[in-house]
């Protein structure tokens, strides 16, 4: 397929997908008020942190301990630019966050822990409901054990033009329903895995070192868990990169629209030493280009998808439509609750 198609076949997909996203808004929104959550998804309470002492917090943990528990309106942590040297967890009983930084470039969390991937992660999301917007979220543990930067455990969480880096387990896609848009993704080893059900669209998967992209958890055939990749790049440096093994027997992966570098190994997919995964791992590709994306070698067991095959997983439906996928809110009020400090100098 040349060029021209492929950007006219992703222009169709495109509009598809905008279709059926607003047929499931209309069809979810009649029972928005059912959820408990907020009813003014325009407006939220902004809490500002920055280092310098000009916003409500120094410190990211100390703005999420803040935001009060069950809480039914938007929070929206506003990130000035700085290293934020934290581990940070927001918990289950704080939904509805937005933590944004400006740009992922100048507003990095950081920390440097390893060897366990349930203490590991710099950021740990518990919440559901819960949006990152630029912002890089490392592990600088290094390379000789598994090191978590961001674990995700919430249902309908979403990530916007992030960077998640580390060498082996970057990603614990753990549980739940996600979306990443325009991620930045780096890791060696098992980089993204875990037994979330993620619509990944627009990322740049970086690997640094040979090893495997995936390792989705899927255990049975009746979860619906599962990887997508759509429209994504895959570079890296090192070569003899795998695009997944299978982590639970049914492990679900599929790329779609994915340009794929020369370090993608030609047999492309590894069962991991276990023959018998190969007849219930769900391993698919569907109109990949680049040199890695050459199925001449690929492994049997591996599938090319058909149109048909591919088409599920080319919407917004295996992560719950956009019934969830909120916008960024245009209006902001500060809070009433005495949890936030008033900066330094404002009266
Ligand atoms: C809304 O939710 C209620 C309770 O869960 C359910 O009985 C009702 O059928 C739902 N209505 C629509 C239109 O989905
Ligand atoms: C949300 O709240 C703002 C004020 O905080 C108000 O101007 C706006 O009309 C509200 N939107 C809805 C849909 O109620
Ligand atoms: C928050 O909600 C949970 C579940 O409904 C409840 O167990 C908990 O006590 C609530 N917390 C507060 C502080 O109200
Ligand atoms: C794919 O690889 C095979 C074998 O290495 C080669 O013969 C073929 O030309 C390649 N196809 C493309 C489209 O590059």
């Amino acid at each position: 397929m040349d060029t021209a198609s492929l950007i006219i076949h992703f222009h169709v997909i495109l509009v598809l997908l905008i279709c059926c996203n607003t047929l499931s808004n209309l069809a979810m929104a009649v029972n928005d008020s059912s959820s408990g959550g907020p009813t003014n998804f325009s407006t939220a309470i902004l809490i500002r942190v920055a280092q310098s002492g000009e916003g409500n917090f120094k410190k990211i943990q100390d703005a999420i301990d803040a935001v009060p528990s069950n809480n039914s309106e938007l929070y929206f942590i506003w990130v000035k630019p700085g290293t934020y040297r934290e581990k940070i967890v927001v918990p289950a009983d704080k939904p509805f966050i937005t933590l944004s930084g400006t740009e992922a470039s100048n507003t990095i969390i950081t920390s440097s822990d390893g060897g366990d991937i349930t203490d590991s992660p710099t950021l740990t999301v518990l919440a559901s409901d819960f949006v990152a917007r630029y912002l890089t979220i490392q592990n600088l543990f290094g390379t000789s054990d598994k090191a978590v930067a961001l674990k995700v455990k919430g249902d309908k969480v979403a990530f916007y033009g992030c960077r998640i880096q580390s060498y082996q387990d970057t990603l614990l896609d753990d549980a739940g329903r996600h979306y990443y848009s325009n991620c930045y993704i780096e890791g060696a080893v098992d980089f993204i895995f875990g037994s979330g059900a993620s619509l990944y669209e627009r990322c740049h998967i970086h690997s640094v070192a040979a090893g495997a992209i995936t390792a989705q958890g899927r255990e049975t055939s009746l979860e619906n868990t599962g990887f997508t990749f759509l429209g994504c790049k895959i570079t890296g440096t090192g070569g003899n990169t795998a695009l997944g093994r299978p982590w639970g027997s049914y492990s679900r992966v599929v790329f779609a629209y994915t340009y794929m570098s020369s370090i993608i190994q030609p047999e492309g997919w590894n069962d991991w030493g276990e023959s018998t995964k190969q007849s219930t791992a769900y391993y698919g590709e569907y109109k990949c280009y680049g040199p890695g994306a050459n199925r001449s070698k690929r492994v049997g067991w591996s599938r090319s998808l058909s149109n048909e095959e591919a088409a599920p997983f080319l919407t917004k439906n295996m992560i719950g439509g956009r019934s969830w996928l909120r916008p960024a809110p245009t209006q902001f009020k500060r809070s009433s609750s005495t949890n936030i400090v008033t900066p330094t100098g404002e009266h």
